[in-house]
């Protein structure tokens, strides 16, 4: 039977237990409005990791736009009924005052890391997924956390901010779980209007084709072509399309440069801003 907490205090005594019988702890952090994108992360560590503990908590200080945080879905009695099936054994929903219960300071470094594409577009959003996700492992302390390649961007700042603090867990990068038409999942589809959401897939879609032309063209073509063909449709506007360098992040000059390439998109659907990314070599 899984079990709800809310406070660190209850969390603590519990694994503190299930580490006492010497299994590993596993972890997925959550914004909730849990969908087959986050399960995927669940299995994974439920079958790598002796418990597996998921949190869900809408971190405010990661949103830099107050409408977004506001429009966020909030979903707990469905989240935590969807990981009771998945077999969770620990669902961790603190309270603001819970994790914060003073405004967190820490200003991280990053370098260039966050200096392009979301972290350029969204000021303060990765400082606030840092400030999060290290009060979260300072709660779970485990061994384990798995973070999906939908927010490639994320996994690079997190992976650095541990690295940067040199603390015991090792992180796991899942692959991106689509619909049946392409479409990354995301709880922000929920927002999307019949209208926005049947445009939605052409993002994917687009990148795909981008995959198969990559040999055939250069790096301005490339990007006529993926921006073009999104803003066709008058639902569609592309914000970013960039193709970095997948370890450092930082825009590659040519589709020639010999690392490995990822191609990483921002388009907005009236309102609500979507994401996406490709490896391309
Ligand atoms: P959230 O958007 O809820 O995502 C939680 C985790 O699920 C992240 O690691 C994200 O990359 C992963 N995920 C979301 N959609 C996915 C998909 N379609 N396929 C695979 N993985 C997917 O990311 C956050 O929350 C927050 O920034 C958080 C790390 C919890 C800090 O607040």
């Amino acid at each position: 039977m899984m079990k709800v907490v809310k406070t660190i205090q209850e969390l603590r005594q519990l694994l503190t237990e299930e580490k006492s019988q010497g299994k590993t702890v596993g972890f997925v952090p959550t914004m909730g409005a849990l969908h087959r994108g986050h399960l995927s992360l669940v299995q994974r560590c439920k079958k790598e990791c002796g418990v597996a503990v998921v949190s869900i908590f809408v971190n405010p200080t990661q949103f830099n736009d107050r409408g977004d945080l506001e429009r966020y879905p909030r979903t707990l009695a469905a989240d935590v009924q969807l990981l009771q099936a998945a077999s969770c054994d620990v669902a961790f929903a603190p309270s603001e005052k819970e994790i914060y219960p003073e405004p967190d300071t820490r200003i991280f470094d990053f370098g260039l890391l966050d200096k392009v594409m979301e972290g350029e577009r969204r000021p303060g959003h990765f400082n606030g997924v840092a400030q999060v996700v290290s009060r979260l492992f300072d709660a779970v302390k485990p061994d384990c956390a798995y973070f999906g390649e939908k927010d490639f961007q994320q996994l690079a700042v997190v992976s650095e901010m541990v690295r940067q603090l040199g603390l015991p867990v090792e992180i796991v990068r899942c692959p991106i779980v689509r619909e049946a038409d392409g479409l990354a999942l995301s709880s922000r589809n929920a927002l999307l209007t019949p209208e926005q959401r049947a445009a939605a897939p052409i993002i994917a879609k687009t990148l795909f084709a981008a995959v198969d032309r990559v040999c055939d063209v250069d790096l301005a073509a490339l990007k006529k072509f993926v921006e073009d063909s999104i803003n066709a449709d008058e639902r569609l506007k592309v914000e970013y399309f960039e193709v970095v360098c997948a370890r450092t992040l930082q825009p590659v000059a040519s589709l020639d440069d010999d690392c490995a390439k990822q191609a990483c998109i921002a388009v907005h659907a009236g309102k609500i801003r979507l994401i996406d990314n490709v490896r391309l070599t």
